[in-house]
Order: structure tokens, then C-alpha cells, then sequence
């Protein structure tokens, strides 16, 4: 045992000896690297220069026609095509979170004029007092209760009179958000009834539920399972 014990003191105190060789703090080799090709990249990192490119940039753009997931296809509406205005609409179905989003996105770009409440009176205008001359649109007006949403959708995208284009603000879905929420309320006001919301669910599926509901039941008096019983 005693044997034992003083060959461990000794070896310890060897092994401090050595470690204790570290003159001063000054380590004179770099240490070892032991996977390389992580610490040191293969890749050419994004802001070093690439010999592969004419321009030597590492960071390329997309390919041509990329669109970034979540995106909407390009709408290839073309400026002063007021026929195709009028039939343009899109397919994209909102749930009640994008009908607020879109209404969010509204109060941020278009209720400054149009008035968060779409009345065409926001505080820009301000029934004529305000900095902006020209009247914005009143959304619950007769004359836009059933402007087609193509025609709405033309505006936002290349501008109207004095209203400027928002088209760098707010991208495709954004305009399609801003603009279902708009239709929504105008079919709260006397416009056509809202045809883009996603369908809310059938009645039917709570009447098939309810026997389900029954199962359950029998299921737990059968097991003698009183405690599992729901309400
Ligand atoms: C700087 C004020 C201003 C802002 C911000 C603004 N608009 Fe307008 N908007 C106007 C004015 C003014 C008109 C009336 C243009 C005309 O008919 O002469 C108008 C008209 C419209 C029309 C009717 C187009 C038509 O064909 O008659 C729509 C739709 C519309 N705006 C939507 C929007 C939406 C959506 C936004 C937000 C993305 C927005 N506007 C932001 C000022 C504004």
C-alpha cells in the first residue's frame, strides 16, 4: 500500500515538475490544430476574394428568377394595361392572422392618407387641412366598394395620380394581405361579399364530432374508467 502510495506522489510531482517548465508565460510553439480543414475553411469564406468569378466576389446573387420561399410568383401586371387591371386577382386564401397582418401593413403604409378606419380621411389629408393636397381614396365609398381588387392591386404596384407606388415597400403577398383586408372590411360596409378568406370550419365537422364524443363515453363507463371523463 505505502509502495503504491509514494510511486502516484512521485509521478505526480514529475508530471508538475514538467508542467511547471513555462517560463515566464511565454509559449513558443502554436499548439496543435486537430481538424484543420475545420479551423482553417476549404470553402472560399463570403469576403474573401475568388479567383473563379471575372469580379473575384465570393457572394453571388440568386439565379435569375429565384423566388425566395414564402414569396408569390411575379404577377406580370404591366403598367397602363387597364383592361388586364380589371381581371387581375389572385388565388392566395387568407387566414384571420394574415387578414391582421394585412391590416397592420395598412395602418403602417396606407392609413397615413387613407385613414386607418378607410374613409379616405387619415391624418395626412385631414378633411383638406392636412400636408397632403390630394384626396385619398375612401375606401367606403360607392366608388370604391367595388373597384375590382386588380384595379386596387394596379395602384399599390405602379402608383395612382398623387399617390405614389409602393411597390419596393411592400412586396406581392403584403399588397395581397393589405388588400384582402380592404375587401373585407368594404364587405362589411355595403361591397361584395369577401371571397378571400380561407373557408372557416364547416358546421358539419362539429356534428361529427359529437359522436365521437359519445364514443368515449361508453368506452370509459365500459372500463369502469370514471376519472378519465372529460366535463
Ligand atoms: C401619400 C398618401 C397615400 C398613401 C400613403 C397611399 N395612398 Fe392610395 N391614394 C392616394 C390618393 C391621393 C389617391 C387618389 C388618386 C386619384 O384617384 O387621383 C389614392 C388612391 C388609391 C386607390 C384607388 C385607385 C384607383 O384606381 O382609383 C387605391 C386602391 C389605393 N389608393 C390604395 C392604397 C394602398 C393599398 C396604400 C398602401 C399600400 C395606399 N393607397 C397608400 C394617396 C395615398
Amino acid at each position: 500500500m505505502n509502495k503504491t502510495k509514494s510511486i502516484v506522489v512521485a509521478s505526480l510531482m514529475v508530471g508538475m515538475g514538467l508542467t511547471a517548465c513555462n517560463s515566464g508565460n511565454v509559449r513558443r510553439n502554436p499548439g496543435k490544430t486537430y481538424a484543420p480543414d475545420m479551423t482553417y475553411s476549404r470553402a472560399y469564406d463570403a469576403y474573401t476574394s475568388n479567383p473563379n468569378f471575372a469580379d473575384s466576389q465570393t457572394s453571388r446573387k440568386p439565379v435569375d428568377g429565384t423566388i425566395a420561399i414564402g414569396h408569390e410568383l411575379p404577377d406580370h401586371l404591366v403598367e397602363g394595361d387597364t383592361n388586364a387591371y380589371k381581371t387581375f386577382t389572385t388565388a392566395a386564401r387568407f387566414d384571420e392572422a394574415q387578414l391582421k397582418e394585412g391590416q397592420r401593413l395598412f395602418n403602417i403604409y396606407c392609413g397615413i392618407c387613407h385613414g386607418q378606419n378607410l374613409d379616405g380621411n387619415g391624418p395626412l389629408y385631414n378633411g383638406g387641412n392636412g400636408k397632403f393636397a390630394a384626396a385619398p381614396a375612401n375606401f367606403k365609398d360607392g366608388k370604391y366598394l367595388h373597384m375590382p381588387v386588380g384595379q386596387m392591386y394596379a395602384a399599390v404596384k405602379f402608383g395612382k395620380n398623387a399617390m405614389g407606388s409602393y411597390a419596393s415597400q411592400v412586396d406581392i403577398k403584403q399588397r395581397w394581405m393589405i388588400l384582402a383586408y380592404i375587401k373585407k372590411v368594404q364587405s362589411e360596409n355595403g361591397g361584395e361579399a369577401f371571397v378571400f378568406g380561407t373557408a372557416a370550419p364547416a358546421k358539419d365537422s362539429t356534428k361529427a364530432a359529437a359522436p365521437a364524443a359519445d364514443t368515449t363515453k361508453k368506452v370509459a363507463a365500459a372500463t369502469g374508467a370514471e376519472n378519465n371523463k372529460k366535463g
